[in-house]
């Protein structure tokens, strides 16, 4: 299949530029396209034939939901039913935004959409590219993130084409994602609304809407060990392992960059190829291997925006080892330790 990459300019959208791709996703095809958080690869949603597709191309597990995305807070009454108060609260406030919501489904969404589940993820994106796109479409599009299973998300529709070229009947390149990490997904089908993936929307931001608010015990773990089963399926497959070791340097900053300079010495003695996850604050402060900044302390959202890209790239490299800097894990910082952990295995050195 011949992939065909076009590019937009969110600033300039006309029902023209957008003919092809929303074609495509009414006859059943797949275009992956930016939105606020990673690139997606949409297909539409009512059509199961249309989302088994996405789990082909994706290489992912039939039995792990897809968000879907509209482009109006009324369309979540298309899908789903029994809508809780609190979710137009919700919506009123992180909508159009990072923030994707599981409410009970109808029954025109198909089982291949929600991975065999009675419930339904549903999020009104705030990219312009992603909303003009499924308006145009007229339809909602389910979208996971549109790298290969296993791989990174993406953040550039440089990303996509790398893994996805050949797969998948056209990328939209509408830029950089601007925050990087996958949206919050936060359960609204019990008591209280529950937590099943931290994001850039903070458990703080939805409780100062919906008052109390849990978090899944699984999000918490720092280690696989405690066995805690996550209840968004996808968060229990071994999401992204770079081809390196990653391991993790928590304690005093200091003493974290002194360490990792001994051992990447080491490793490079010893003819392995060795990197390092720094900051802005920090990487002049490292003496050899292969170094690169994830973004400034002073920011937090400048290293939810570029971990995924840094991880990639290091993929690129061939490193054997790569050593990385920890983070302080409230707030946005809960998202960024949450995928960091995870590519890391759970491998973390305290000192
Ligand atoms: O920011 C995002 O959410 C991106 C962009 C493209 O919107 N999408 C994304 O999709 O990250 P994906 O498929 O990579 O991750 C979706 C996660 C999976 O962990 C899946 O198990 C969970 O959402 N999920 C989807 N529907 C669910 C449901 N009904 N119940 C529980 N978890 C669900
Ligand atoms: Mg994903």
């Amino acid at each position: 299949m011949e992939t065909k990459l076009i590019k937009i300019n969110p600033d300039k959208l006309t029902k023209e530029s957008f003919k092809e791709a929303a074609d495509i996703i009414r006859s059943g095809g797949l275009v992956a396209f930016p939105t606020e958080t990673v690139y997606g690869l949409g297909a539409n949603a009512l059509d199961d034939t249309a989302a088994v597709k996405i789990y082909k191309a994706k290489g992912r597990p039939s039995d792990n939901p897809l968000i879907v995305h509209i482009s109006n807070v009324k369309d979540m009454e298309e899908l789903a039913l029994d809508i809780p108060d609190i979710a137009y609260r919700l919506a009123e406030v992180f909508w159009p935004g990072p923030l994707t919501m599981i409410l009970k489904k109808k029954a025109c969404v198909p089982y291949a959409t929600t991975g065999g589940l009675d419930t339904v993820g549903i999020r009104l994106p705030a990219n312009r590219i992603a909303r003009f796109l499924i308006s145009e479409a007229q339809t909602f599009i389910a979208a996971p993130s549109a790298n290969l299973s296993g791989k990174p998300s993406p953040t550039m529709a440089e990303h996509v084409y790398k893994d996805l070229n050949g797969r998948i009947d056209m990328i939209i390149d509408g830029g950089k994602a601007v925050y990087g990490l996958e949206s919050t997904i936060v359960d609204l089908t019990g008591e209280l609304p529950v937590i099943l993936r931290p994001g850039c929307i903070t458990d703080r931001m939805l409780e100062s809407v919906a008052g109390r608010v849990e978090l899944d015990p699984a999000i918490l773990q720092k280690t696989p060990m405690e066995g805690l089963r996550p209840k968004a399926p996808g968060m229990k497959y071994r999401h992204y392992a770079p081809e390196g070791k990653l391991i993790i340097y928590e304690g005093n900053i200091d003493r974290v960059i002194a360490v990792i300079n001994l051992e990447v010495e080491k490793k490079l003695e010893e003819g392995h190829r060795a990197g390092v996850i720094a900051t802005d604050e920090s990487l002049r402060l490292y003496s050899c291997g292969i170094v690169k900044s994830v973004g400034s302390r002073r920011d937090e959202t400048s290293i939810a925006a570029g971990l995924y890209k840094v991880l990639r790239e290091f993929d690129e490299a061939h490193v054997d080892y790569i050593y990385s800097e920890s983070f302080a894990d409230n707030s946005l910082g809960q998202a960024i330790m949450n995928r960091l952990l995870k590519a890391a295995g759970y491998s973390v050195v305290k000192i």
